[in-house]
């Protein structure tokens, strides 16, 4: 999106990180995700960390930019995305120029798997006209403290880019 000057009347970009963390593990994966996008270098970017649950199309429309983090279950993204989906589909798509190639990138947290929730978010933005910006971001197995530094770097990566005004 071009850099434009806001309702706050400065030059800054919203990062909105919506994160479902029905587990201890999840919890530090959204905080790293935060981290990373709150890191020194990052000069513009106001971030916020929400759960779907307490999130509405007006905080999506508002963003500049999305990062997804959601548990697979049963095969699919959380129920708490799908919710979030469920309220915000039309109310967003009703809203083009806000709405229409909004950047995001999503982290799937998974026992085994994580293709399900890859596949079925992929269809549902697809038809938000939503622009993914970095393949997936797939945590699965034994959790490691590796996950934490992807959440990390995912974090700032799509702060700097929102930054740099390149996303
Ligand atoms: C009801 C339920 C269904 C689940 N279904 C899947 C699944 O289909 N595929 C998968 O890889 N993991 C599945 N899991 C595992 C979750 O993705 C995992 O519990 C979540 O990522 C949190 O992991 P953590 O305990 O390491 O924080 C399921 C977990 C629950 C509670």
């Amino acid at each position: 999106m071009s850099e434009t000057i806001n309702t706050a009347g400065d030059h800054s970009k919203s990062l909105l990180i919506i994160a479902h963390t029905p587990s201890p593990n999840t919890r530090e994966m959204a905080k790293a995700v935060l981290e990373g996008a709150q890191n020194e270098v990052i000069g513009q970017v106001k971030s916020k960390l929400v759960s779907p649950f307490d999130c509405d199309h007006k905080m999506v429309l508002e963003s500049d930019g999305l990062i997804l983090l959601t548990t697979e279950n049963f095969g699919y993204m959380s129920g708490a995305l799908k919710d979030l989906f469920d309220r915000v589909y039309y109310p967003c798509l009703a809203e083009p120029t806000l709405n229409d190639a909004k950047p995001f990138a999503l982290i799937i947290k998974a026992g085994l798997d994580g293709t399900g929730t890859q596949a079925s978010v992929t269809k549902i933005t697809s038809g938000l006209k939503w622009r993914q910006v970095q393949a997936a971001t797939l945590c699965k197995g034994e959790f490691e403290s590796s996950f934490l530094d992807k959440c990390r770097h995912l974090g700032l990566t799509i702060a700097a880019s929102l930054d740099a005004g390149i996303i």
